[in-house]
């Protein structure tokens, strides 16, 4: 039920703005007051008259209407929402949001609002596959907005594939879900994922095999559990979730500085593969051959251990501090000395043997290494690893 709940909806103008009027009745139905903004490209596909009257409410159109400005501003306006939904959000909706851009009302809402917002994008399937809107999309999921949608189908352009706009029902779906009150709601949790990529010299780095999966899922749980999660990634092979606050980085030094612009936290899960070195002697320039057959001598320094600074922090530490441990041998052993050394309150250890498929495979076994001693779990999805820490921090967190 979405009672007392009250939805800015933004309508732009494609051709499934039709469903958004469906949308507008399925929200009142289960109790949500719908304040309707229609922009003028919208104005061709649905008629003011029909969204209001569907809404029950005043419909707002125009920026520079000052009437409304009396008697709403729209910096009040975009905040008086518990959330902002955009159906259908179009390829243009999408590139004013990513740029910052505030020329009509519905672009000045979005640019104003400290509200989430949730976005059904509709566009031909060429217009969505673009790289420009691919590159929009991936700034406004940084930028913590939260999509549901496109689906695949035919569509009214007469080309198949992504881009139709999801259906009010699944639309209804994602509404209700951004109010499911977790146990996390009101948490900052930030997690760190990835690995990193210490540079040689401009064309070359030192990497690991991580592709981010586990530290993905769980910032995915722990967003669906209610929390605000900070996700600090380093360059990952899996793409980081919806609905969280992306944090972009590709050395260890970046990844520290990052995690320390980012606290206070009311958790930190430190799931990144962290390269222990970067090469001190990196240049910049690419290095050549001489001729004479010799190797280029790298020298390293030690990098920041981010987890043991968080987790020794005399002022403002998070209430708990998750670290990883990826071993090889003896992983019990080596994870529990690991936490006692890096000062840690749980660390989750898992076998990355070559023969165990873990790094950069579907599945995880994990053992959560707390004070209260080791527990095993079974083998699963990375998912439902995600999803069992997460309830069990939870649990600490209350
Ligand atoms: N970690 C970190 N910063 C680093 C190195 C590691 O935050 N510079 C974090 C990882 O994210 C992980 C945990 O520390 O949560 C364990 O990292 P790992 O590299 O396995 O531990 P090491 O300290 O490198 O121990 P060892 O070299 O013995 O494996």
């Amino acid at each position: 039920m979405l009672a007392d709940k009250h939805i800015l909806l933004i309508i732009g103008g494609g051709i499934a703005a039709f469903k958004s009027l469906d949308l507008i009745r399925r929200l009142r139905e289960r109790g949500a007051r719908v304040t309707p903004v229609l922009t003028r490209a919208g104005e061709q596909f649905v008629t003011p008259l029909s969204v209001s009257a569907l809404a029950g409410a005043k419909l707002y159109r125009d920026l520079f209407d000052l009437t409304d400005e009396a008697e709403m501003g729209h910096i009040q306006l975009s905040r008086a929402a518990d959330l902002i939904v955009v159906a259908p959000a179009t390829a243009d909706l999408m590139a004013k949001m990513a740029q910052g851009r505030a020329d009509d009302l519905a672009s000045t809402l979005l640019l104003a609002t400290d509200t989430p917002v949730l976005l059904a994008p509709a566009m031909n399937v060429r217009m969505w596959q673009h790289p420009a809107t691919q590159r929009n999309l991936a700034t406004l999921r940084g930028d913590a907005v939260r999509f549901v949608g496109p689906n695949e189908g035919d569509m009214a352009c007469g080309e198949y594939g992504p881009g139709r706009m999801a259906e009010p029902m699944e639309i209804l779906a994602a509404v209700e879900a951004s109010f499911a009150a977790g146990p996390l709601a009101g948490k900052h949790v930030l997690v760190t994922s990835g690995p990193t990529h210490e540079p040689i010299d401009p064309v070359r780095y030192i990497a690991n095999r991580s592709s981010g999966a586990q530290g993905t899922a769980l910032a995915a749980a722990l967003r669906d559990l209610g929390a605000r999660v900070t996700f600090v990634t380093g360059p990952a092979t899996v793409p980081p979730p919806d609905g969280v606050t992306v944090v972009k980085v590709e050395t260890a030094a970046q990844m520290s500085e990052a995690v320390q612009a980012a606290l206070p936290a009311d958790a930190a899960v430190f799931a990144a593969a962290v390269a222990d070195w970067r090469v001190a002697n990196a240049s910049g320039s690419k290095m050549k051959k001489d001729g004479s057959g010799a190797a280029p001598a790298l020298q390293f320094a030690e990098n920041p251990d981010i987890l043991a600074q968080v987790a020794q922090m005399r002022t403002g530490r998070p209430g708990l501090v998750v670290g990883f441990a990826a071993e090889t041998d003896d992983v019990i052993a080596h994870a529990t000395a690991k936490r006692a050394r890096k000062g840690c309150d749980w660390i989750v250890a898992n076998d990355v043997s070559p023969g165990t498929g873990i790094m950069g495979g579907t599945e995880n076994a994990v053992t959560v290494i707390t004070a209260q001693g080791a527990e095993a779990w079974p083998r699963m999805d990375k998912a439902a690893v995600a999803r069992r820490l997460a309830d069990k921090l939870a649990a600490a967190l209350v």
